[in-house]
């Protein structure tokens, strides 16, 4: 059976930005984000405090948390942030941010590129981050890249991903984030991830699913971890997105495509897809290209 409703977890402001080569002013991101909780987007990232040097057009989330955060307050939206270690803890809290998010690796290639890290030492850098955000009641996610493939070492065996995914777990994490950085998942392997992880007692409600697009699989994916009791789906607005520091990776799952599958399907997302759309078509033309989702072309088409 399928889920009779949906979170979206929108990462267009960050895993979208966080790829632009041209710099995004912050004011515009910071309308961006409204434009997106206005249609109805109920998790927003918002933006990440991780070494401004490895992410420059993120270096400006100082200045922008403070222009969305009473959507947080006010307006009840969530607003997640990404924290690699204390340093961006320590920031995200001095702003009031009450959820946060730490991002592992499945792969040491990865882990390497990303956090200067191996795995394990990774996941050492995390766990003070996550403990003391517990201490302090904040929403700790776990995301875990490369579970299905690495652009480095290929094919990702399933053992491996299991292992981080529990040691996040461990760890205190309220709900993992299951990444899929270089879009090479198909439905199988998804069903196949989510099985292993329930042999390992890790419940599928609180997992999430994070699908970037790069063959074309991200909603057969999502399909199949819906069928599977999954009900948290990361996505982006028009597609946007993609991580400096994996090779071949492209845009998430486009959050329209997915509110299109999900209503046709008679699953509620609260998202009004005009409204979306229309910010989608916004922010491609302050980005300068268009948007790369099929849903956005055909609505703004019309
Ligand atoms: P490092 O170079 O090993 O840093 O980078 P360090 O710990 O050695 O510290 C060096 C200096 O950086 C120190 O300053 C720190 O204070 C400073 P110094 O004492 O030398 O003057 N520093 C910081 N400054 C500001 N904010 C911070 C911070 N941390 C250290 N948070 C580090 C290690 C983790 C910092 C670096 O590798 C990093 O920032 N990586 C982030 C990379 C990133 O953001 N990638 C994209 C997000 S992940 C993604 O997109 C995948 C996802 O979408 C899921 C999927 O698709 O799979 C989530
Ligand atoms: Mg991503």
């Amino acid at each position: 059976g399928l889920p009779r409703k949906v979170r979206i977890h929108e990462v267009g402001a960050r895993d979208g930005l966080q790829n632009e080569k041209a710099t995004v002013p912050t004011e515009t991101k910071a309308e961006f984000i409204h434009r997106l909780a206005a249609a109805g987007l109920t998790t927003i990232e918002a933006t990440s405090f991780v070494h401004p040097k490895w992410v420059p057009q993120l270096a400006d989330a100082e200045h922008l948390f403070p222009l969305v955060r009473e959507l947080g307050a006010q307006g009840g939206t969530a607003l997640p942030v990404l924290v690699p270690n204390e340093r961006g803890l320590d920031r995200a809290l001095d702003l009031g941010a009450t959820r946060i998010a730490v991002f592992a690796s499945a792969t040491e290639s990865f882990a390497k590129a990303n956090l200067n890290r191996t795995v394990d030492e990774a996941l050492a850098m995390f766990e003070p981050v996550v403990a003391r955000a517990k201490a302090q009641d904040a929403h700790v996610r776990g995301y875990l890249s490369m579970c299905f493939g690495d652009p480095w070492e290929g094919p990702v065996p399933l053992p491996q991903v299991v292992r981080v995914c529990r040691a996040l777990r461990d760890m205190g994490c309220d709900e993992l984030s299951l990444g899929d950085t270089i879009g090479v998942a198909t439905p199988g392997h998804v069903t196949a991830l989510l099985t292993a992880l329930n042999e390992e007692n890790i419940p599928t409600p609180s997992l999430g699913v994070h699908f970037h697009d790069t063959y074309g699989q991200a909603l057969s994916n999502t399909l199949a971890a819906l069928q599977h009791g999954v009900t948290t789906v990361d996505a982006s607005a028009g597609g946007l997105g993609g991580c400096p520091y994996a090779k071949s990776a492209t845009g998430n799952l486009a959050t329209e495509d997915l509110v299109w599958m999900l209503t046709g399907l008679g699953i509620d997302t609260g998202v009004d897809l005009g409204l979306l759309t229309a910010t989608s078509v916004w922010m491609a033309g302050q980005l300068g290209r268009p948007s790369p989702s099929r849903t956005v072309r055909a609505l703004s088409h019309k």
